[in-house]
């Protein structure tokens, strides 16, 4: 049964899905890579632009309270969106990729020693694998990976024997995967982790969109998303963590807004966030995600995330009636993504992808920023379609056929 909510008027909200791409409606299957904005966070941005446009914490003009106003605002929306204990313990920073790397190198690199091991998942994106491989490099941290089922689940039964010996001080983890969509048992993680004094590190990209987020509940140390993963802008992201360790993170850069005082002999860094924080922010991407939070706060996210199931389980069940295709990533719990190839590989992912791109659909083929584990599968890569709720059944019908006149010409 195809259950919708208030599905048709969401989709309204969103200018950029009302054109055509080759003389075709666009189908827009690439939220994974980054949402669309709904008109409420354009005309944040641009009401930002057009009214009070001034740099923030630096004059004491009117425009420049609004604008700080508004920024510091946004800040207090985040806390208040993920369950922050404090609002200190917020921290701007241009995306997940850069909060990750922040704990690598103010935190982990500053505290722990050669030897000491860090866990991540074979499932996880880049940004979550290369820092601590450069840490690795230069100061001999110890790699250790949980493995990964081959149908995208992670074993957590292997936790606790790479936690045995003691030399594991933190595990960093996606929530949900960005590439297959497996959703990942965090909360059950972390409690291990914790049991045994394991730092926890969370990446949260794929999750803000889809389901609500509380650090207190799930009890991690870190966790970092981006914004424009959660219709919001790009260039802006959140590193959330326990005030304890934020106040012992080395210095990130240094620049204006991070110091109390600077003189010719040295300088006296500031309070938490700004400490973190150097130079002229990005003021209205930070608005623009505050916006993208009250709108998120206005829907149903569980009736939205409902009806992405109901997209995918279609999804799913058409797709495989297609000679050849195999799905990659078939986990029982997964987010609203669906990675695919053709078996016997008679087009590679970009073509099908520029095929379906002809047909005005938008699907993001390639590793998807997840070398391993796709290696792992055999695979340099897949195409992936990533639903949000805005997408409807008529558009994965019409997807589904482009893929079926795809393997009949080709196959
Ligand atoms: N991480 C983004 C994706 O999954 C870019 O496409």
């Amino acid at each position: 049964m195809r259950k919708l909510f208030n599905q048709k008027e969401l989709r309204q909200q969103f200018p950029i899905l009302q054109q055509e791409v080759h003389n075709k409606p666009l189908i827009y299957f690439d939220n994974a890579a980054t949402s669309q904005k709904p008109q409420q966070v354009i005309d944040a941005i641009s009401d930002y632009y057009c009214q009070d446009n001034a740099n923030v914490h630096r004059g004491i003009h009117e425009l420049s309270e609004r604008a700080t106003g508004k920024y510091e605002a946004a800040r207090h929306k985040v806390a208040t969106f993920i369950n922050a204990p404090a609002v200190t313990e917020v921290i701007y920073t241009r995306g997940a990729t850069e909060a990750i790397n922040m704990v690598a190198q103010c935190y982990v690199a500053q505290y722990f020693k050669a030897g000491d091991a860090v866990i991540i998942s074979e499932l996880e994106h880049h940004a979550n694998i290369v820092p601590w491989q450069i840490l690795s490099q230069r100061m001999g941290l110890e790699i250790r990976w949980l493995p990964v089922n081959e149908k995208g689940e992670v074993e957590i039964t292997k936790l606790p024997s790479l936690l045995a010996d003691g030399k594991v001080k933190l595990l960093a983890i996606n929530w949900i995967s960005n590439s297959l969509g497996t959703c990942n048992p965090v909360a059950e993680i972390i409690s291990q982790c914790r049991k045994k004094e394991v730092l926890t590190l969370i990446d949260a990209c794929q999750v803000p969109a889809h389901q609500r987020i509380d650090v207190q509940a799930i009890d991690c140390d870190f966790l970092v998303f981006s914004g424009h993963k959660m219709f919001a802008p790009t260039g802006i992201g959140i590193l959330w963590a326990r005030k304890a360790l934020l106040e012992k993170f080395s210095l990130w850069q240094g620049g204006g807004d991070m110091i109390l005082e600077v003189g010719f002999d040295g300088f006296a860094p500031n309070e938490l966030p700004n400490r973190l924080e150097a130079g002229t922010p990005a003021i209205a991407q930070a608005i623009g995600l505050g916006s993208a939070i009250d709108w998120v706060n206005k829907l149903d996210l569980e009736a939205s995330s409902d009806y992405e199931h109901q997209l995918l389980q279609f999804a799913t069940e058409e797709i495989v009636k297609i000679p050849d295709i195999k799905i990659v990533g078939q986990a029982e719990h997964k987010s609203s993504v669906l990675s695919f190839v053709f078996a016997s590989n008679f087009l590679h992912p970009s073509d099908v992808a520029t095929l379906l791109n002809l047909d005005g659909i938008a699907v993001r083929s390639g590793h998807h920023c997840t070398m391993p584990i796709l290696k792992k599968m055999g695979l340099p890569a897949t195409v992936r379609a990533s639903l949000c709720f805005f997408n409807t059944f008529d558009e994965v019908e019409t997807f589904i056929q482009s893929l079926q006149r795809i393997q009949q010409k080709y196959g």
